[in-house]
């Protein structure tokens, strides 16, 4: 569970944050806080039920047989929904794969694996976990070349006795494995007022179709205080006065976005602040759509992992996010 301690106690501004005392402590209750300001969030889900599975191409096949092995796995209908490619370290691979510490095959495991660069993959699917599995094969190689058909027996090298490939075994595991390697992040999203007015429910679609969990939400006006405390890094600026205005004209939708790298994945859905600069480089942003100027630029998001932590609890509280 990820709780976020309350180390800014003291330097919070106590009355600003009594208007704030409508605090949900759950994930349901923000399913229920946005059902009520956003009846129609929900319409449009699909009843296709796409399922995530980890992949793991192990440092040999993705040295010799990358393109081969990507191509294969797209024309087995799966989209790749997160990615990453590391050298694991030894404390990685044992904390990984702890289960299977004490057998034979570790050594020889542990070697490839911290050999060169793993291709972690997200793979989504109906039934991503059961197919990725069959299309693998048994697990020890001498079996799985009994199958000449299976992806671990088409993709075996020579120079390793380990299988090359990695797939979760279960729903269950699926969910820990994709955790341990693409941990859940939370930031702090806010609609600013003007874009509030005019086009939330466009702005929450565009959250709802890029995958956030919504894990906390409440409409309401900021303070000046709380705007003032948000962008203390703005203070002098010349625009710092139109930007405390603009910010407490009205309510505005605050929210925390949880994800994989979600401080990342909501600046990109914002674009870049200025929204002519948007409609340049990222005509399907948030800010490209919606914001009116630079400074009405429809949205606010935290810039780091840090920030986004300080700011959630400023707004939300010590709460218990997961
Ligand atoms: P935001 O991403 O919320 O963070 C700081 C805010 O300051 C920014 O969005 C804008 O609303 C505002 N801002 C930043 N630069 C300018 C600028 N040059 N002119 C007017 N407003 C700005």
């Amino acid at each position: 569970m990820a709780t976020i301690k309350n180390s800014l106690e003291g330097t919070m501004e106590t009355e600003s944050l009594s208007n704030l005392c409508d605090v949900q402590d759950s994930v349901e209750e923000a399913s229920r806080q946005l059902a009520f300001f956003f009846p129609n969030f929900d319409k449009n889900k699909t009843d296709q039920k796409a399922e995530r599975t980890l992949a793991l191409i192990r440092p040999s096949l993705l040295k010799e047989r990358r393109d081969s092995i990507m191509q294969r796995i797209r024309d087995d209908g799966f989209e790749i929904a997160m990615q990453k490619e590391i050298i694991l370290s030894e404390k990685q691979v044992c904390e990984f794969y702890k289960e299977h510490k004490n057998e034979d095959y570790f050594p020889a495991l542990l070697e490839q694996m911290t050999s060169g660069p793993t291709l972690i993959l997200a793979l989504t699917r109906e039934n991503a976990v059961a197919h990725w599995r069959g299309l693998l094969g048994p697990t020890a190689l001498e079996e799985a070349k009994e199958d000449p058909n299976s992806l671990r027996a088409l993709y075996a090298v020579d120079s390793s006795p380990i299988n090359q490939l990695h797939g979760s075994s279960t729903t269950d595991d699926a969910q820990k494995e994709l955790e341990f390697f693409f941990p859940q992040e939370h930031t702090l999203a806010v609609i600013k007022p003007a874009a509030a007015k005019e086009h939330k429910d466009d702005i929450m679609q565009k959250v709802k179709d890029a995958g956030f969990t919504i894990s906390k939400i409440k409409e309401e006006a900021l303070t000046r205080d709380m705007v003032a405390h948000f962008y203390k890094d703005h203070e002098g600026k010349s625009f710092f006065g139109d930007l405390l205005s603009s910010m407490t004209e009205g309510p505005s939708v605050i929210m925390v976005l949880s994800k994989e790298n979600a401080v990342e994945e909501w600046r990109q859905l914002m674009g870049p602040t200025d929204p002519e600069e948007a409609k340049n480089i990222s005509p399907e942003s948030i800010r490209a759509q919606f914001a009116q100027d630079i400074l009405s630029n429809a949205v606010h998001g935290s810039s780091t992992k840090q920030q986004a932590l300080e700011n959630i609890q400023y707004i939300f509280g010590e709460i218990d996010i997961d």
